[in-house]
């Protein structure tokens, strides 16, 4: 049996939930492929500052240190953009494929939705999110900034890693940038300068505006889509709405050595937290991609076909309003339709 020590970081909100149904999911798959997954449990954000008085204690990070990956839920701030900066996570994946059971469930047209498969890749470690900020006054007054920096080298590194997934993909990728207002992050450009290594990749650079829009127009036309921490961020949401709920999406954050943090795309939701009916199923694509990314191709395809039995059959948590004859669900339940149907499965 191959074993695996996964850190997990279940956060606050709906995050212990669907982190603990996913874990749930994960070893039951595990028994039926031969794996076996070792949890870790370690604190972050609101609920680790009430223990420790750290957003991110140490003994989190050495935890994860420790680990084959990490499992993370939610948190509503503090802790996350530090752990991924520690462990320079700057490639963040965002599959967007909504499953043809839920085309109804997205505001946009079903023909619309069909046939959707989009990669969001975000840079993660770096751009505003991490540059020069602060609170200051002058002459004018009381100010706040933020500055979205980038490095030649940071834009090259999550470009080529952008590339190399449009090559096993449709061989199409857009760049999302904003070059008529920011023209120092030329971002197009640097795409370019790494494209010449695959030229089989068609690389169509994208004001991000424009794209937004786009991607609601025509989101089919789309393959993978890079773009920077905080364009990536508002983009990966618009996938949300793609796939009839945000609770369907689940992320990996990776590093130059395959080392990653497997989230899903939703926050705390904590209008809904403690109810019992969170959609672990954002957390359970989390957890296929890192499987993925294991080698464990086996155990993540039997969690993606029966994640898709349970759909055909009309199982659906609140975030997807069932109407008759789907079948509402609670977290709880879902977990024990994705055993009855890995059991079939194996
Ligand atoms: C996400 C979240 C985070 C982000 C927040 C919680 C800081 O929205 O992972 O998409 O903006 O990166
Ligand atoms: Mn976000």
């Amino acid at each position: 049996t191959r074993s695996y020590r996964l850190a997990v970081l279940p956060g606050e909100g709906i995050g212990p939930e669907v982190v603990a149904a996913t874990l749930q999911v994960l070893q039951r798959a595990g028994e039926q492929c031969g794996f076996a997954i070792a949890p870790q449990p370690a604190l972050i954000g609101p609920p680790a500052f009430a223990e420790t008085g750290q957003f991110l204690p140490d003994e989190t990070l050495r935890c994860c240190e420790q680990s084959d990956g990490i499992l993370f839920g939610a948190v509503s701030k503090g802790g996350l953009l530090e752990l991924r900066r520690h462990f320079d996570l700057f490639i963040n994946l965002r599959p967007v494929c909504p499953s043809p059971h839920l085309f109804h469930k997205s505001p946009l047209r079903s023909e619309v939705v069909q046939g959707v498969d989009l990669l969001f890749v975000r840079e993660l470690a770096s751009g505003i999110y991490f540059g020069e900020s602060g609170r200051a006054e002058d002459a004018e007054g009381v100010y706040g900034f933020h500055t979205m920096r980038y490095g030649d080298a940071e834009m090259h590194r999550i470009a080529r890693v952008a590339l190399e997934w449009a090559q096993t993909r449709r061989r199409h990728l857009t760049v999302a940038h904003k070059e008529n207002a920011l023209p120092c992050l030329p971002w197009s450009a640097r795409v370019e300068d790494v494209a010449s290594d695959f030229p089989d990749v068609t690389v169509e650079p994208m004001l991000v505006d424009n794209l937004a829009m786009q991607l609601v127009l025509r989101p089919c036309d789309f393959d993978v889509v890079l773009a920077g921490n905080l364009f990536g961020d508002i983009l990966s949401d618009l996938g949300g709405a793609i796939a009839g709920s945000i609770g369907m999406l689940g992320s990996a954050s990776l590093n130059a050595s395959g080392f990653g943090l497997y989230e899903p795309i939703h926050g705390t939701a904590p209008d809904i937290a403690g109810k019992g009916i969170a959609n672990p199923m954002g957390a359970i694509a989390s957890a296929t991609l890192m499987l993925e990314q294991w080698g464990e191709t086996k155990g993540a395809q039997q969690i993606r076909e029966a994640q898709e039995r349970i759909l055909a059959q009309g199982y659906r948590t609140a975030d997807l309003s069932p109407v008759p004859p789907e079948i509402f669900v609670t977290t709880d339940e879902l977990v024990q339709l994705f055993f009855a149907e890995l059991e079939k499965g194996g």
